[in-house]
């Protein structure tokens, strides 16, 4: 008899919480799944570290999720995938998903031919961002801002302070003046600030975000690879923090089914 994976958890790390808006995702499509998720707070932000450290952070996460006998990893940062991503995929053997900014999205939805991308310095630098961005039509203007100082803010639980409006203010504000109709939110810990986004950038403006988009290709991997979790039980959901578990618990409050540990790791 060959033995199922399909039980086995998802394998799901961020940099930090910012990966949970991937994970409610995936848990709103795919409930039956099992799930253990890595918050590598201690070491956000990834942003503004080096390549190389980024792949070591990488490295250390997968096989963290590997020997948690996971039969998947989602990648749920985007300054780890386009860093890291090909060099998982080359070296494990397991399926990875990965999430980028939706740029290719946003060009075939903005009618000024304008669009914005908020993103971490790790993103923008990024070989595969570039080969991104190269793919997209001549015509459209990209403004590139890189979201310094909103990772840190958010994990210290300061999603609503002053200080954030400040910032994000800061950071839109060329988007703002040059028309543009598309905001591509280029970092999962981003989704949280779109209430404070609106605020400063109405209501015209299109907030584009990839969550839904990696859950459905979760799903389309493990459906192609045999591992979707056909199961009717009650699914376990794990989460491991290496620091302060206040701000996790908070943006997971909706959810009563979950366990959070502290790990160091
Ligand atoms: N959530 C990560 C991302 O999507 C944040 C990166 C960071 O830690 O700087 O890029």
């Amino acid at each position: 008899m060959t033995f199922n994976k399909s039980k086995q958890p998802i394998g799901i790390f961020d940099s930090g919480i910012g990966g949970t808006s991937i994970w409610k995702e995936i848990k709103a499509l795919l409930p039956n799944e099992n799930t253990i998720y890595l918050s590598d707070s201690n070491n956000a932000p990834y942003g503004q570290k080096t390549n190389d450290e980024i792949i070591k952070l990488a490295i250390k996460n997968t096989e963290l999720l590997i020997e948690k006998k996971c039969k998947m990893v989602v990648v749920a940062c985007n300054t780890a995938t386009t860093n890291a991503i090909e060099y998982l995929r080359k070296n494990y053997d397991i399926p990875f998903i990965g999430i980028e900014p939706a740029i290719k999205p946003a060009s075939l939805q903005t009618k000024t031919n304008t669009i914005g991308i908020l993103a971490t310095k790790g993103t923008l630098n990024s070989k595969l961002f570039e080969k991104t961005s190269a793919n997209i039509n001549n015509n459209i203007q990209v403004i590139e801002q890189i979201g310094e100082g909103l990772v840190e803010l958010i994990e210290d639980g300061k999603i609503e302070s002053q200080k954030m409006t400040q910032l994000l203010k800061k950071h839109l504000s060329e988007m703002i003046i040059r028309k543009c109709d598309c905001i591509v939110l280029g970092c999962t810990h981003y989704p949280y600030l779109i209430p404070q986004i609106r605020k400063i950038v109405g209501e015209e403006i299109n907030i584009i975000d990839s969550g839904e988009a990696v859950a459905k290709q979760t799903k389309n991997i493990l459906t192609k690879n045999n591992l979707l979790n056909l199961s009717e039980n009650n699914s376990k959901n794990i989460f491991y923090i290496n620091k302060d578990k206040n701000t996790l618990k908070n943006v997971l409050s909706n959810y009563s089914d979950i366990e959070i540990n502290y790990l160091y790791f």
